[in-house]
């Protein structure tokens, strides 16, 4: 190693998680091969106006058929893990009932190429894509149904793919998939319905945290071996402007109250709504059953969180005494209208989960990092994404003072592995550290790419 790199300050442990990330709907393709039926993602993409320019992830990265060559970049370019999703909808294809083994199929294949390069997975088991079925027959995420019905999912997938894959993540980002599938007046989301009240929008999410709950169950005694089961969350954060004592005070009153976290992660985590935050949403609150907090409160082996940006929050005198700031114009961000540059949001999650849980012994994932740039493809067949690399250079120095200061973060994946469909804004948006050239389906590694293979070789941030 040369004497530069032979720094120790920005070593990661020996066993540091080095990955990266995609979801099925988002690179697959292949939307009507081997029994699939369409997802709510296939015909919220397919409903006029929804998704620019009327994209659709029906051929996306048509990684279905392309996965060893993809598996193969992954190799090349030394990355360890790969976090991906599985289809519901492929598996089950009427979101119920019988299991389509050509799906099962599928996926074994997929793992087993993984392994053959040393390449350990995790699979997230609903990455945004419901069953359509379920959708017209109650609604989705409207019904308490719906969490039985991801729990007989997850056992049908984990006893099935659990001698091959032990580590698990039920859900990704409920905040996504329910407030902002629901709970918006102009669709962004699938499944684009607007519901008449914020009490039955917090009901989906509600719903969600059931299906998380009983899929923790569900996974656990399908699998065969001991396996590690987390939640992904996108939980918001509050950055202290400074870190005076009084700034870090204020950020983590105001954690609870930021985002969706009081309604999401917090019960996930602890058990119970937060009663501050009960009462601050009175009559929007969601309705709870006997036992539901119970069911929702699983022991978790990981926390996986997915993180982008971040608020900036400073102490003052009144109550509740933060105040959460607007970031000033001209503030600089990634080529996203929410993709702020906050890499201290990083430190400052991991921090706050140890802080709320009164202990630091909860295994965190960062299991999304990334940023959309403006990236082009020279004459040369070159993708000098230095913006992207500089961007996740700064949440890697981040998560290096996570560990150094003693939290127990355990691992990065970066988002994405390559391009992809980036939900309504289609293929507009390019997150990948491997450029796709969707008119050839080429795979293109970026100089983002090069590089974050040379941190995982060394290490260390390069
Ligand atoms: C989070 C989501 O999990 C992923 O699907 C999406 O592409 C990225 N954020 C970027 O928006």
């Amino acid at each position: 190693m040369d004497r530069q790199l032979d720094l120790q300050c920005d070593r990661f442990p020996e066993d540091f998680v080095w990955g990266a990330a995609t979801s099925a709907y988002q690179i697959e393709g292949a939307a009507e091969v081997d029994g699939r039926k369409p997802s709510v993602w296939d015909t919220f993409s397919a409903t006029p106006g929804r998704v620019q320019d009327g994209q659709t992830g029906a051929i996306a990265c048509d990684h279905y058929h392309r996965y060893p060559e993809d598996i193969r970049l992954l190799a090349e370019l030394g990355i360890q893990h790969y976090r991906f999703s599985i289809s519901w909808a492929r598996v089950m294809p009427d979101g119920r009932g019988i299991v389509n083994e050509a799906a099962l199929d599928f996926y074994r294949r997929l793992v087993d190429e993984l392994r053959k390069y040393n390449i350990t997975p995790h699979a997230t088991l609903f990455h945004w894509d419901s069953p359509q079925a379920l959708e017209d027959r109650y609604g989705s995420w409207q019904s308490r149904e719906m969490a039985q019905d991801f729990a007989a999912y997850a056992e049908a997938v984990v006893s099935r793919l659990g001698d091959r894959i032990t580590h698990w993540m039920t859900l990704n980002e409920i905040m996504c998939f329910t407030h902002f599938g629901y709970g918006v007046q102009v669709p962004i989301h699938a499944p684009g319905t607007v519901v008449r009240t914020q009490k039955q929008v917090w009901q989906t999410s509600h719903h969600a945290l059931l299906a998380h709950g009983l899929g923790c169950q569900a996974i656990r005694s399908a699998s065969p071996v001991p396996c590690s089961v987390a939640l992904v969350d996108n939980f918001a954060v509050p950055v202290p402007l400074t870190e005076l004592p009084a700034d870090c005070e204020a950020a983590r009153q105001a954690f609870p109250f930021c985002g969706y976290n009081g309604g999401i992660l917090l019960p996930a985590l602890t058990g119970e709504y937060p009663s501050n935050w009960l009462a601050k949403m009175g009559e929007a609150a969601p309705e709870i059953q006997e036992g539901d907090l119970a069911t929702i409160h699983q022991p978790l082996d990981a926390l996986g969180f997915n993180v982008y940006s971040g608020v900036y929050v400073r102490a003052i005198e009144q109550a509740p005494g933060y105040e959460i700031l607007d970031f000033p114009r001209g503030y600089p961000r990634m080529h996203m209208p929410w993709l702020q540059i906050v890499p201290e949001s990083l430190y400052w999650g991991v921090r706050h989960i140890s802080e709320t849980l009164g202990r630091s012994d909860l295994p965190i994932l960062i299991t999304e990092n990334g940023c959309a740039a403006d990236d082009e493809l020279t004459a040369q067949g070159e993708v000098m994404d230095s913006d992207r690399i500089l961007y996740l250079r700064q949440y890697l120095s981040a998560s290096h003072r996570a560990i150094r200061e003693g939290y127990p973060l355990k691992g990065y994946f970066v988002w994405s592995l390559m391009d992809n469909f980036e939900w309504s804004w289609g293929y507009d948006r390019r997150f990948g550290i491997v450029y796709v050239d969707y008119a050839t389906q080429a795979r293109i590694p970026k100089a983002s790419a090069h590089w974050f293979s040379t941190c995982i070789r060394h290490n260390q941030i390069v």
